[in-house]
């Protein structure tokens, strides 16, 4: 059985002090939780201060994003061993605004995955189809491209380790989530293909989150879905409550 796992994507948000008493608050709400993992994604200035908060609570930390290198003259860039060093356990790579603003390709995001494991650091690989490509019956040969180059040379071990967010793009902050049927037929298709690529048990064990507008009141008819193993979640994380609200919903599983 996967344990469901719920991220917040805080994106370009929050300062030190903010994270400070978000994670605090988070924490003690949270207090004793089990059968539900709970990640929280601020930006690198306040990764040591969030993992600093979370210490002794069930919260994990992730990064939003890594460099693919080692170290080097990079400027402006950020490694997997510095995040790790701030206190991430996780890194969301991939992400659809990473894809379209800072024109990330699968094969770049490929490389981050294998530095990420490198430093067992828990990759969030994101995937998802634009509205073109949707409207053009083109969403699950995308999908296919993106998980097959994605995750390109990892071994099945490493495939159930990770962790996919299913992200439809025209979903991603416009209010308009993916219907229960469109999830299900994405998630559905994403571990059919890790089966076919990577074994069984690499299908079995790897989780696939649903993001896109999620919120408290829609989270029930996700997680029920059986290949749906949590959300990661935007808009809706920024406020304690309402992600608390979500944790609560991904319990119901
Ligand atoms: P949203 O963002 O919940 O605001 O739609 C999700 C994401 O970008 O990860």
């Amino acid at each position: 059985m996967r344990i469901p796992v719920v991220a917040a994507n805080w994106k370009m948000f929050k300062t030190t002090h903010e994270a400070l008493a978000y994670v605090r608050e988070l924490g003690s709400l949270v207090k004793g939780f089990s059968g539900v993992e709970i990640v929280v994604a601020p930006p690198f200035t306040a990764l040591l201060t969030a993992a600093e908060a979370a210490r002794n609570t069930p919260i994990g930390i992730a990064a939003q994003n890594m460099s693919a290198e080692k170290e080097g003259a990079f400027t402006g860039e950020v490694s997997a061993t510095m995040i790790k060093d701030a206190g991430a356990t996780y890194v969301i790579l991939g992400h659809s605004e990473r894809r379209k603003l800072f024109g990330e390709t699968d094969e770049l995001v490929n490389r981050k995955v294998h530095a990420a494991l490198a430093a067992e650091l828990v990759p969030i690989v994101c995937v998802g189809e634009t509205l073109e490509e949707r409207d053009a019956g083109r969403t699950l040969e995308v999908l296919d491209r993106q998980v097959r180059d994605g995750l390109a040379g990892l071994s099945a071990e490493q495939v159930a380790g990770l962790i996919i967010a299913y992200e439809p793009v025209w979903a991603i902050g416009t209010g308009r989530n993916a219907t229960p049927e469109q999830a299900d037929e994405a998630h559905r298709h994403i571990r059919t293909r890790l089966r076919e690529w990577f074994g069984e048990a690499a299908a079995d064990g790897c989780r696939i989150q649903y993001g896109g507008s999620v919120k408290p009141d829609n989270i029930g008819a996700l997680i029920a879905l059986p290949d749906v193993d949590g959300a990661l979640v935007g808009g809706a994380s920024l406020q304690v409550n309402s992600f608390f609200d979500i944790i609560r919903g991904a319990l119901a599983r």
